[in-house]
């Protein structure tokens, strides 16, 4: 079995390729990605896989990588919600570049090819704030910020070569994950390493916000099961269970590092912040889904990565691209708080 996983460079992408190294260790894998400022060849370090830099909006990248793949796994993305709000043109307009197009792009090829199965990988945010209860596969898509609508786009379009031209495309709608190599922008990594350094956290609004917390490990193999078992033309929400108040977590990374609470600074909240995102993944557990790592013990993982590997998130952070967006994002509200 030979497979493409396009965005292998970046956070899920390297897991799952080191899920897949673990568990069907058979399988020959190509990377595609552009290697954006999310993306590293160094989160593949110790797994043997082919690696083609390159942008999924580009067909004739695409062609090369997809070169006698049997499956497609579509990780790449702008992935960061706060930078699709931050009012400028070429950034926003990158989601919409890579999330809508460049599956459209993907797609095109892979009918070409006859791909035996192309697996989406989307987000629970599709579904838009969810007040109570919990999302089915079947519930209308009602995204609200411009990369969760960028990523419902990506859907539509895959689901529409399943309807048209019966590209088999299986889609995964995953929860909040966190772990090993998660670039140092999402809540986890941006809090563990600013307590690191004993910097302010900043947690927007009331930090009432609550998600459903999956390990990066348990994301990827839900996308793996979905893949090799799921119904083609089908949704499957994957989830991890762990629905947690982001001001509980903030806590308990601060307890976990033996540092003071009083390093949480309330900020100006996100804009149009969806308050709960919440999973119903019963239909995954009928492939045999099950995530196999407790929400504590993972996290006590995650932030003994992370003192560990500082050469990984030190490099990161110290960079002027991070810095900039870090002074962009934070200075004023962490200012006003
Ligand atoms: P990430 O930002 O860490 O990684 C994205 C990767 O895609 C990077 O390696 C980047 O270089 C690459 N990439 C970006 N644009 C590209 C392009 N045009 N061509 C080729 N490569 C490109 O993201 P992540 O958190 O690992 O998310 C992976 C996927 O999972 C995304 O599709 C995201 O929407 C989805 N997802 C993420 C989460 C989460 O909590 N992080 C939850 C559910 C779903
Ligand atoms: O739900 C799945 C989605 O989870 C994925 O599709 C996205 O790719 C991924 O980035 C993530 O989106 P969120 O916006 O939920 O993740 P983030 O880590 O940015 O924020 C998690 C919560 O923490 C959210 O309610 C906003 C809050 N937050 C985040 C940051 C970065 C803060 O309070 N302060 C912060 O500095």
């Amino acid at each position: 079995m030979k497979i493409l996983v396009t965005g292998g460079a970046g956070f899920i992408g390297s897991n799952f390729v080191r899920l897949v190294a673990a568990e069907r260790p058979e399988f020959r894998v190509v990377v595609l990605d552009k290697l954006t400022y999310a993306g590293r060849v160094q989160n593949l370090e110790n797994l043997s896989c082919e690696f083609v830099e390159g942008d999924i909006c580009d067909p004739q990248a695409v062609s090369r990588a997809m070169e006698g793949c049997e499956m497609v796994f579509n990780f790449a993305a702008e992935s960061h919600v706060d930078r699709s709000l931050m009012g400028d043109p070429d950034l926003a307009g990158a989601f919409v570049q890579t999330d809508v197009y460049g599956v459209y792009v993907l797609c095109e090829e892979a009918k070409k090819r006859g791909v035996e199965r192309f697996i989406q990988v989307s987000t629970d945010e599709v579904y838009g704030d969810v007040e109570s209860g919990y999302s089915v596969e079947s519930d209308p898509l009602a995204p609200r910020s411009p990369y969760a609508a960028s990523k419902a786009g990506g859907e539509l379009i895959a689901r529409s070569y399943f309807v048209s031209h019966g590209l088999p495309v299986i889609t995964t709608r995953g929860s909040n994950t966190f772990g090993p190599y998660q670039f140092p922008e999402k809540l986890i990594p941006l809090m563990v390493t600013n307590a690191i350094d004993d910097k302010p956290l900043p947690l927007y609004g009331d930090g009432m916000q609550r998600r459903d917390w999956i390990f990066a490990l348990d994301h990827a193999l839900g996308i793996l099961l979905a893949g090799e078992r799921g119904k083609p033309g089908e949704a499957y929400n994957v989830g991890g269970g762990n629905e947690r108040y982001n001001k509980e977590i903030v806590a308990q990374i601060l307890q976990l590092l033996g540092k003071p609470q009083s390093l949480i600074k309330h900020v100006e909240d996100r804009a149009g912040h969806d308050r709960r995102y919440a999973l119903n993944f019963e239909k995954i557990k009928g492939l045999g889904y099950a995530p196999r790592h407790s929400f504590e013990d993972a996290l006590r993982e995650t932030v003994a990565w992370f003192q560990e590997r500082q050469d990984w998130w030190r490099a990161i952070r110290d960079g002027a691209d991070y810095q900039d967006f870090y002074r962009r994002q934070y200075a004023q509200r962490l200012q006003n708080a």
